[in-house]
């Protein structure tokens, strides 16, 4: 069945300004209640959070990087009325994200979750040895209507799911609703406190500690309803990754049109030992952390998208290549992020960025633009580098999550080489492909090889 939404008829202003004090996601210093996350770039001046102050609610903003004391953000289950307001920009006034910045980023990035909003949190593991080993859990606070995915028969927002696949082939996959969440940011470098995610009644919880140049994350799966018990571990030094990259005083945040995005940790070396109904699974391999959100259901948006990330050889690597709902120009919006020994070599929304393209030998399994159904084999990558050339990969594997239909994840091997010869070379023709199939193989690097996890939707019909 096509995955479908009511989109909701917008509500007068007079009437949202009855509902704003059912305004849903607080923001606390410790045991203080106090008004809802500012939105705005700018922590001085908040007009808006005037509007979005919960009446109850005493009248300290929790904006302030005065204080050094964590945030702590609440999120009841209940879908709310309401406007949501989403943040789809960040300021950064230099080049590096400061702890602060990574904080927000990780926050909740909208005011409430009404019926046509999404925002989560993905975390995800694969094992270098055997890629058909992995574990994924995202924290969801969305509705069905907003992300069609989800399950439609629960009352509330959050919803904490898990997959886990392993080496035979089997997925085991299952979610369970919340009755509060918890976002606690953390503390900044040198503190000692952790940021925590905390789906309350799940067992599903992660926290994370982060230095200027290091973070640490752990997630945590605790069920006797699922028969679950658990951990992963992401530890990384790399900086977040933004779609766009950290630009100049404003860095954005949207990666597609009313889409959000950011990589908190583009990759890790990780580390998980699971016990999924009496089946223990450990395993080390690349691990990854990222959170999307929205100020309308996805449908709305979405006509394809392509996603994933790896490590290859000395290489960790992201790709994002989306295509828009009724959009006959076909743009290409696309985020490219590639990192060599830790040290980020490419990170950029250019349109020649990176190009992704499906690859199948049956039928329509490698047409592009896709259409719903279109299954492929794997896909192609091409990550531009600018002077040091392209980074060529390929990805296949086996399916690991999905509908079978508009929606697949993958997990499996990636292969890939550098080949010389500058960008410029291929710009007079960056519409095809072709092109950076150009140049020749850097002798010095080896093919190289190692595990990935990507995911397509495809909505067109
Ligand atoms: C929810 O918020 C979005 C984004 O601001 C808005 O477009 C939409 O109309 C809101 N939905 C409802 C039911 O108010
Ligand atoms: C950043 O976002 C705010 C609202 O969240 C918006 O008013 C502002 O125009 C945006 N700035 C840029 C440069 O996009
Ligand atoms: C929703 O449906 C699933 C199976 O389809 C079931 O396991 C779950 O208990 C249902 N939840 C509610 C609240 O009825
Ligand atoms: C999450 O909350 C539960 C109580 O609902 C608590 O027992 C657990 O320790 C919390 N987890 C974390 C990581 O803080
Ligand atoms: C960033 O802000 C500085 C100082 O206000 C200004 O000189 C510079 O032109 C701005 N850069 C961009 C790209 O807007
Ligand atoms: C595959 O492995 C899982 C986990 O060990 C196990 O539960 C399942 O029965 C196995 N399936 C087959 C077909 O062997
Ligand atoms: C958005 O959500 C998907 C689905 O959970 C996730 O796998 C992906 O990492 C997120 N980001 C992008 C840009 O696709
Ligand atoms: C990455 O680092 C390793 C060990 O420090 C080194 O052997 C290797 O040559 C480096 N690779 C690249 C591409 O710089
Ligand atoms: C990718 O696959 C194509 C065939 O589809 C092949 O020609 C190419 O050599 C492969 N590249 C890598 C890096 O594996």
């Amino acid at each position: 069945m096509r995955p479908s939404t009511q989109l909701q008829s917008p509500t007068g202003v007079w009437f949202l300004s009855q509902l704003i004090h059912m305004l849903s996601i607080t923001c606390a210093y410790g045991t203080h209640i106090n008004a809802p996350p500012s939105l705005k770039v700018s922590s001085e001046s908040a007009p808006e959070l005037e509007t979005l102050s919960n009446p109850e609610s005493k009248s300290t903003l929790c904006t302030g990087t005065a204080s050094r004391d964590p945030k702590i953000f609440t999120i009841p289950p209940k879908v709310q009325n309401g406007v949501a307001d989403a943040r789809f920009n960040m300021s950064t006034p230099t080049p590096q994200l400061s702890v602060e910045s990574v904080s927000i980023l990780d926050a909740p990035q909208l005011s409430m979750i009404n019926s046509s909003v999404f925002d989560w949190w993905y975390f995800d593991i694969v094992s270098t040895n055997d890629p058909r080993e992995t574990v994924t859990v995202t924290f969801f606070t969305s509705t069905a209507n907003a992300f069609p995915w989800l399950p439609t028969n629960e009352s509330s927002v959050l919803i904490a799911y898990l997959w886990v696949s392993f080496s035979n082939g089997t997925v085991f996959e299952d979610y369970v609703p919340a009755t509060i969440a918890t976002v606690q940011e953390p503390g900044t470098d040198g503190t000692g406190i952790s940021g925590v995610g905390n789906w309350s009644s799940t067992g599903f919880s992660w926290t994370s500690t982060n230095t200027d140049s290091s973070r640490y994350t752990k997630v945590m799966v605790s069920s006797d309803k699922l028969q679950v018990l658990g951990e992963f571990s992401l530890t990384s030094t790399l900086e977040p990754h933004l779609p766009c990259g950290v630009t100049a005083n404003i860095s954005t945040l949207e990666v597609a049109p009313h889409v959000g995005w950011a990589a908190l940790v583009p990759d890790a070396a990780g580390s998980a030992d699971i016990t999924v109904v009496g089946s223990r699974l450990q395993f080390q391999g690349p691990a990854y952390h990222d959170k999307n959100w929205s100020d309308r259901p996805f449908v709305a948006s979405v006509s394809s998208w392509y996603w994933g990330h790896g490590q290859l050889g000395s290489y960790s690597v992201v790709w994002f290549s989306y295509l828009a709902l009724n959009d006959p120009q076909h743009r290409e919006y696309v985020s490219s992020y590639v990192a060599r020994n830790g040290t980020v070599i490419a990170s950029s929304c250019q349109t020649d960025s990176v190009r992704v393209r499906p690859i199948g030998s049956s039928g329509t399994s490698a047409r592009y633009p896709p259409k719903a159904g279109d299954v492929p084999d794997g896909f192609h990558l091409a990550f531009n580098l600018g002077a040091d050339g392209w980074l060529r990969a390929n990805v296949s594997g086996t399916r690991i999550a999905g509908d079978g239909e508009y929606y697949f994840r993958w997990a499996g091997h990636i292969t890939g080489e550098i080949y010389e010869g500058s960008s410029a070379a291929n710009e007079q023709d960056s519409s095809c492909l072709q092109a950076s199939e150009g140049g020749s193989i850097v002798t010095d690097e080896p093919m190289m090889s190692g595990s990935a996890i990507w995911e397509q939707f495809v909505l067109e019909e």
